[in-house]
């Protein structure tokens, strides 16, 4: 069987070079270790050129700006060429159009991305499958990226190149205008694959040096569909784009009407006839193998997936609204034993505890402005309900309670150690930054505290209390003085002044807090002293760092790391400069936060050595 493999290789190899398109690379986009790097040669008609791709949303990245961070697309491009807001958190699995700049890197088109790692358990295989669903491959990330496969950690910074390509010469004479990176799905054909997207067969067949549309796709493999013109939202408008791919499913069975479309192909390609029929003899034996196979391997999908285009109708992400009966009966008819904390209780939802806040207070402002946010790092708002002129928000629940809790119950070192920390600190920042920059328009928070940061089972945290939250764009002055003493910045005490730099300022306070372990007002006989205060006496100091050791509770010191108290304490100085303009904006306090990280896993390994 080898040997023909072998010798439909060279045929397809000769083929593709008459035709001059791009290559499917087959199943070998799996392999880390390929020889070869799994590229689309630079052989378009232009070396830049726009270039779409299609990604499922998939949480986290199920919202367009959390898409267009991980593809490094454009927020207000990619809304208008799906037709939906920029806030859009789309329902999963939906298929959303991402346009990148494709451009030639070497010999190779790519569209560059940069993608850093956040979880523990990350491979190149995975980033490339999984994350990016196909649309890079292991293979590229291996050898774009300096760090071998055991190094990669939390923190680390690796460049993504995202399959793409530019429309050649002769697709270009044809009328293809763009070229869209389509990750095959299990129990997709060429065919399907056509019809879905209106494209000719013969055009996707030319574009990816397939032999006809009977070539074998494996799932999380790329191909590539020319384009006429930019697609419209894949689910209105056009009705072919609406149709359940169920009436596709069958299997190309022999039908006479294949055989015409395969001969226009070959006539059109114009390569000798005596090749073709020995082509065609030697990959009717193949492709007969290899269907038997994949029908056995990748069962078709069946309903599932027009259980999907049935949702897909439902595009924002709507909070359900209770009824009083379900939350009476979720938390015992609110039971002293059910009761978190205040007006917060817990309850159990058909298995599934959330917690349950009651409000005097119209909450519809705090309502429409969660429902409109998605971020992992900003508590996720399930539902809520009006009884009797009281409000009740359900939020999912967080197991570990407040920062402030976490800090003052932890006493074991091994589990307020310095990864958590900074773990913690990361997940707020990056929530804020969220806050800050990515919603339209942007939220302030105005009452960041530790009290108001919960952490759930895995001490991931998420930040709470959304009732104070102010548009940026109605920023301005309000003498109505509202927040928690001790993280008030003093333009907001002084002037009233109300700018995102306010949340800067009060999550400074928040990673001394994470420093010291100490309130951020400390009480003592003499009266109260404010932390922030307290601690930029110190930095002043002479024997800065030596004060410093000396002034964190004793149960948070940590012998050999002195420098990571020290350079977060330091970051925590830059974001409570007294003049809001000095302070440095999130995405800078992210990337600090990123770069301490590796220090703290560095730190950790040569101990450990
Ligand atoms: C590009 O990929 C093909 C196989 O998909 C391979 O034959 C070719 O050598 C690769 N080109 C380079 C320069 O690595
Ligand atoms: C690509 O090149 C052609 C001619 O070479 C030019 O007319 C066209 O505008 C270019 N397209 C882009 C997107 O640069
Ligand atoms: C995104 O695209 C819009 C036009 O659609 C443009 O005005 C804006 O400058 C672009 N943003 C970036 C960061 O390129
Ligand atoms: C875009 O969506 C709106 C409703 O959300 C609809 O009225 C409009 O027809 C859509 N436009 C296109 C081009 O699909
Ligand atoms: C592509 O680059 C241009 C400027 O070079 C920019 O305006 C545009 O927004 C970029 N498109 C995407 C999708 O990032
Ligand atoms: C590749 O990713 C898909 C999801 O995109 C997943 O279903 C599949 O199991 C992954 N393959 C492997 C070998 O992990
Ligand atoms: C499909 O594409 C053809 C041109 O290739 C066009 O005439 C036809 O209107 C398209 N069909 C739909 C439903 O968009
Ligand atoms: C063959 O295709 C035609 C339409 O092109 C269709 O009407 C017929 O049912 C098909 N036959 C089989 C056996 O699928």
């Amino acid at each position: 069987m080898n040997w023909l493999l072998n010798i439909l290789c060279i045929l397809n190899f000769l083929i593709s070079c008459t035709k001059g398109q791009q290559e499917y690379s087959g199943n070998s986009v799996l392999n880390c270790k390929n020889e070869y790097e799994t590229n689309y040669s630079c052989n378009g008609r232009n070396s830049t050129c726009q270039a779409l791709l299609i990604f499922k949303a998939r949480n986290p990245y199920n919202s367009v700006p959390g898409i267009a961070a991980l593809m490094s697309s454009n927020m207000s491009e990619i809304a208008r060429i799906n037709n939906v807001t920029r806030l859009t958190v789309f329902v999963p699995e939906k298929e959303v159009i991402i346009p990148v700049n494709c451009s030639c890197s070497g010999s190779y088109y790519q569209a560059k991305t940069m993608y850093y790692i956040s979880a523990l358990i990350e491979t190149y295989f995975v980033i490339a499958n999984n994350t990016y669903q196909g649309l890079s491959t292991c293979n590229a990330l291996v050898r774009r990226n300096e760090y071998d496969e055991f190094s990669l950690r939390p923190g680390l910074e690796l460049q993504v190149p995202l399959r793409c390509a530019c429309p050649t010469a002769k697709q270009a004479a044809k009328g293809s205008k763009y070229l869209m990176t389509y990750s095959i799905d299990v129990g997709d054909d060429i065919l399907k694959v056509g019809k879905r997207f209106n494209v000719s067969v013969r055009n996707i067949v030319e574009a990816n040096g397939f032999l006809d549309e009977n070539s074998v796709l494996y799932p999380f493999t790329t191909i590539l569909i020319p384009l006429p013109s930019e697609p419209s939202n894949l689910d209105t408008g056009n009705e072919n784009y609406r149709k359940p791919i169920r009436s596709f499913s069958p299997p190309p069975a022999a039908n006479s009407s294949k055989g015409k479309s395969k001969r226009n192909i070959y006539i059109g390609s114009g390569v000798a006839t005596g090749f073709v029929l020995l082509l065609l003899v030697v990959s009717w034996v193949i492709l007969l193998a290899l269907f038997k196979k994949r029908d056995r391997k990748f069962p078709r999908k069946s309903s599932s997936h027009e259980d999907i285009l049935v949702e897909i109708a439902n595009i924002d992400h709507v909070p359900k609204v209770f009824k009083f009966k379900e939350l009476k009966h979720a938390t015992r008819n609110f039971d002293s034993k059910n009761r978190i904390k205040g007006s917060v209780y817990w309850g159990g939802f058909k298995g599934e505890i959330l917690a349950v806040k009651m409000a005097i207070t119209d909450v519809s402002r705090e309502v429409n402005m969660l429902h409109k946010i998605n971020h992992f790092n900003l508590i996720k708002l399930c539902g809520y309900c009006e009884h009797k002129g009281c409000f009740y928000l359900v939020f999912e629940y967080m197991k570990n309670g407040s920062l402030r809790e976490w800090l003052t119950r932890t006493k074991s070192r091994d589990t307020i150690s310095w990864k958590k920390r900074i773990q913690i600190a990361l997940d707020v920042a990056n929530g804020l930054h969220y806050l800050h920059s990515f919603t339209k328009p942007g939220y302030i928070h105005k009452n960041i505290n530790s009290r108001n940061i919960l952490l759930d089972s895995n001490i991931r945290a998420k930040i709470a209390n959304f009732s104070l939250a102010k548009e940026t764009d109605t920023s301005g002055t309000s003498w109505e003085l509202v927040g928690t003493t001790g993280y008030m910045a003093p333009e907001y005490v002084e002037r009233g002044s109300v700018t995102s730099k306010m949340d800067i300022y009060a999550f400074g306070v928040v990673l001394l807090e994470l420093v010291t372990g100490k309130d951020a007002v400390i009480v003592e006989e003499s009266g109260e002293i404010l932390l922030s205060a307290a601690v930029a006496a110190i930095m002043e100091g002479e024997n800065a760092e030596i004060e410093l050791d000396g002034f964190i509770k004793a149960d948070m010191r940590e012998d050999d790391d002195l420098g990571i108290a020290f350079s977060v304490a330091n970051l925590s100085l830059r974001c409570l400069t007294r003049e809001p303009t000095n302070r440095p904006s999130m995405e800078e306090i992210v990337s600090c936060l990123l770069k301490i990280q590796v220090n703290v896993h560095n730190a950790k390994q040569t101990s450990q050595n």
